[in-house]
């Protein structure tokens, strides 16, 4: 990864990517859907090389959805696969450029060998504060929700003096900054239940290109279009920040 965020001032600082159309990437070229999510992880290891150089903070990607268990059992054992070669695989290297690995989602459900190699790959890049890089796994916005609400209500904390600063903390991704543009590839133009509370007040991209053919291209045109949009945050002037 190259040094020095030439234009970071602009953003955006934390981009979040829907990665979609693995499958149909496959199809296109009569190959099995496995392969097109192999080509997935390419793709993810070229933008996260890209993303400091464009300015980027933060990265966060959407792995596997809490949805994604309805799919055949081959494939859901493929995508496990795919996330232990990563972390195997690219562990060593992310510690140490600097960054820190997260996986935000649910650790129950999760086959014990993905937990531990998810709880590891953590620790070992806790102290790392160059690049934040969350790989959104078993995760589902209300799953995470209803997951921060049951922390809230075992705390013993006071109901009445809940804020939204204080929920949001008990989220799976709170040590992220703000969400400041959703991308989502493949045509498809949803969140399925992807950052709901975090990209309330995020601007929105659709890239008209299946995920294994993202890289850093894409990704400097995805900011350039975030650059270009004016934000208000519910009031009357263009604001960089909430609040
Ligand atoms: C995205 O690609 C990867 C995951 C959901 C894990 P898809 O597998 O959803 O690809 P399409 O949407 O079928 O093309
Ligand atoms: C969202 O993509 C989940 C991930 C990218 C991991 P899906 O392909 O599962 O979403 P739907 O089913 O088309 O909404
Ligand atoms: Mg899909």
């Amino acid at each position: 990864m190259a040094d020095s965020p030439s234009s970071d001032a602009e953003g955006p600082r934390h981009v979040a990517l829907i990665m979609d159309g693995n499958g149909r990437w496959a199809k296109a070229r009569g190959l099995p859907r496995a392969l097109g999510h192999r080509a997935g992880v390419e793709a993810l290891k070229r933008t996260v090389q890209a993303a400091p150089e464009l300015g980027l903070t933060c990265l966060t990607v959407f792995g596997f959805s809490t949805e994604n268990w309805r799919r055949p059992a081959a494939e859901v054992s493929e995508l496990m696969g795919l996330v232990r070669n990563y972390v195997e695989s690219d562990l060593g290297r992310l510690e140490r450029e600097g960054v820190r690995l997260r996986i935000p989602g649910r650790r129950e459900g999760l086959p014990d060998d993905i937990r531990a190699i998810v709880e590891r790959a953590e620790a070992r890049t806790a102290h790392n504060d160059r690049f934040l890089l969350q790989v959104a796994f078993n995760y589902g916005s209300r799953a995470d929700i209803v997951d921060a609400a049951r922390r809230f209500a075992l705390s013993g904390e006071d109901p009445a003096i809940l804020t939204e600063d204080r929920f949001e903390r008990l989220l799976s991704t709170s040590d992220a900054p703000p969400v400041d543009l959703v991308v989502r590839t493949s045509g498809e133009r949803r969140l399925s239940n992807f950052l709901m509370w975090e990209a309330a007040y995020a601007e929105l991209l659709f890239q008209d290109i299946l995920w294994p053919d993202y890289g850093p291209d894409s990704l400097a045109k995805a900011v350039e279009a975030f650059r270009t949009r004016e934000r208000r945050f519910g009031g009357l002037e263009p604001t960089r920040q909430a609040g």
